[in-house]
């Protein structure tokens, strides 16, 4: 396959052009909500590139649920509480498009499912959603368990695990075994690397007007150039070898599906199509998993209460105690991996922030949006709000128990996001780290390797990783296998 790469491929001419951006010098005469406004604009900048969660968790505190800011020069606001939330990614959706981040997001994964637009995503999406619904879940998990129990069966007693790389491996193979029944493994270590570059250089680079800096001829520019092109030559060859080995008769799997779908009028989709979907499905479909589960397990390790709770919950485990996969209802019934993954997601959520822009003027609980604003809501702050959440810096999963999901107002929790965008590999990421999590809690105990660093820091970029490779010592629990 020789096809156009994301890197150099302009946004398509179907999608809605994005008004201009507004500009701080002609913003005087509207009415914003307030925010900070330094007299050297520079220093804000540099806040926000620090540590952009912080920093927008802090205007939440200052400011309350909105707030308004500059940076280079444009118009930015943050929009926080949970009724807003809802009013952006669902009931007023259709006036956003994707914002800052998206545009060099789509540099690495072209015109994917992510970084779609409209008209190109629904039609997408129509055709992709079948491979995710619930009822077709229960065919991966066995697939799942096979290779979660294989991986972990391999940790050794008091082995010292580099567990972010850990996970990063095992949810790699099980979305390219699961989804396309191709083994990337053994690019494991190359797509490490350059998804690395890729996490790191979409959010460093993401404010306006550092693209021009692309064609720059310095390393740091270059680098993420060519991270981009590796990962797509990666796709287009796991791509070339399924499609070589594909049987005709039997194409319920994703690559098969992708190959053969036809829209309403008969269209296929294209080559760049098929590498761009599958590019966005392997990305986003393993290092979300892994960074939550990353956090998960390391939590644990500082709570060995909870870690004794699920180990209960794991020896008691029917599918556990059987050595097979669970079905999808199985899974869901372990109620304290359920609720130490909730609360993982809540405090470290992957997708910590959606960025949006505004298409027209727009009205979003009283504040008014002008067309062409950068319109921020973060996971990361809102569920952090000791309004839903008491105690909200405190890793507490015990809160989710009884009823407490319906005390929560819409727009309060959505580490998968809303509306039509919202996460099309919610149920498949849940479903897996429960399996990963109930069969490790049965197979092995673990503490941090470093019993003075009891947690990871956090490196948030695009999305929410752990600082580094996380080693964790390991303990195989005696009798189980
Ligand atoms: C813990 C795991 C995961 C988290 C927290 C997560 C989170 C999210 C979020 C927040 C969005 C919406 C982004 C936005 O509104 O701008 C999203 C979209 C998406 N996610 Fe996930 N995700 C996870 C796992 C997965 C998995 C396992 C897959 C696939 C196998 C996947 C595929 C996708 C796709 C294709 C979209 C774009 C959907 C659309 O716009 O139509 N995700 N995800």
């Amino acid at each position: 396959m020789s096809l156009a790469r994301p890197f150099t491929t302009p946004r398509p001419g179907s999608y809605a052009t994005a008004p201009p951006p507004v500009k701080r010098r002609t913003a005087g005469h509207l009415q914003l909500p307030r925010g900070p406004r330094p007299l050297i604009p520079p220093a804000l900048l540099l806040k926000f590139q620090r540590d952009t969660p912080a920093f927008l968790l802090n205007l939440r505190d200052t400011y309350g649920d909105s707030s308004s800011f500059f940076l280079a020069g444009q118009l930015f606001i943050g929009l926080f509480s949970p009724a807003m939330v809802y009013e952006v990614t669902t009931a007023q959706q259709s006036s956003f498009i994707k914002g800052v981040g998206f545009a060099r997001m789509r540099k690495v994964l072209g015109e994917g499912l992510l970084t779609n637009e409209e008209p190109i995503h629904m039609r997408h999406r129509r055709m992709m959603q079948p491979p995710f619904q619930k009822s077709r879940l229960n065919g991966y998990a066995t697939l799942m368990t096979d290779l979660t129990t294989s991986q972990i069966g391999a940790w050794g007693d008091d082995e010292v695990v580099l567990l972010a790389p850990a996970m990063m491996r095992l949810t790699l193979s099980i979305v390219s075994e699961t989804l396309f029944g191709t083994d990337a493994l053994r690019f494991a270590e190359q797509i490490g690397e350059h998804m690395g570059v890729a996490i790191d250089r979409i959010e460093r680079t993401m404010l306006p007007g550092l693209d021009r800096f692309d064609n720059v001829p310095l390393p740091y520019w270059r680098k993420f150039h060519e991270s981009a092109d590796v990962l797509a030559e990666i796709a287009e060859e796991l791509i070339a070898e399924r499609r070589a080995t594909i049987d005709p008769d039997n194409t319920t799997d994703l690559l098969s599906l992708l190959l053969s779908l036809r829209d309403e009028d008969g269209s296929q989709f294209t080559d760049e199509e098929i590498r761009d979907e599958a590019l966005t499905l392997i990305l986003s479909g393993h290092e979300t998993t892994a960074n939550m589960l990353t956090w998960a397990f390391s939590w644990l390790a500082a709570h060995p209460d909870v870690m004794r709770a699920l180990q209960d919950e794991a020896d008691a485990t029917p599918w556990i105690l059987q050595g097979r996969a669970p079905t999808l209802e199985e899974a869901m019934r372990a109620e304290v991996a359920g609720q130490v993954l909730a609360e993982s997601l809540r405090m470290a959520p992957p997708v910590w922030v959606a960025p949006r822009r505004a298409l027209t003027d727009l009205d979003i609980c009283g504040v008014k949006v002008p067309a062409g604003a950068h319109v921020l809501i973060s996971q990361y702050v809102t569920q952090r709000d000791p309004r839903w959440f008491p105690d909200p810096h405190t890793w507490e999963p015990a809160r989710w128990s009884d009823d407490f999901v319906s005390t929560l107002p819409r727009g309060a929790y959505f580490p998968f996001g809303a509306g039509t965008r919202k996460c099309l590999g919610e149920h498949f990421g849940l479903l897996e780290a429960r399996i990963i999590l109930l069969v490790a809690a049965h197979q092995v105990t673990w503490e941090p390797a470093d019993p003075n660093a009891p947690m990871p820091k956090a490196e948030p970029r695009a999305t929410y990783r752990a600082a580094g490779d996380v080693p964790i010592r390991v303990r195989r629990r005696s009798g189980c296998g």
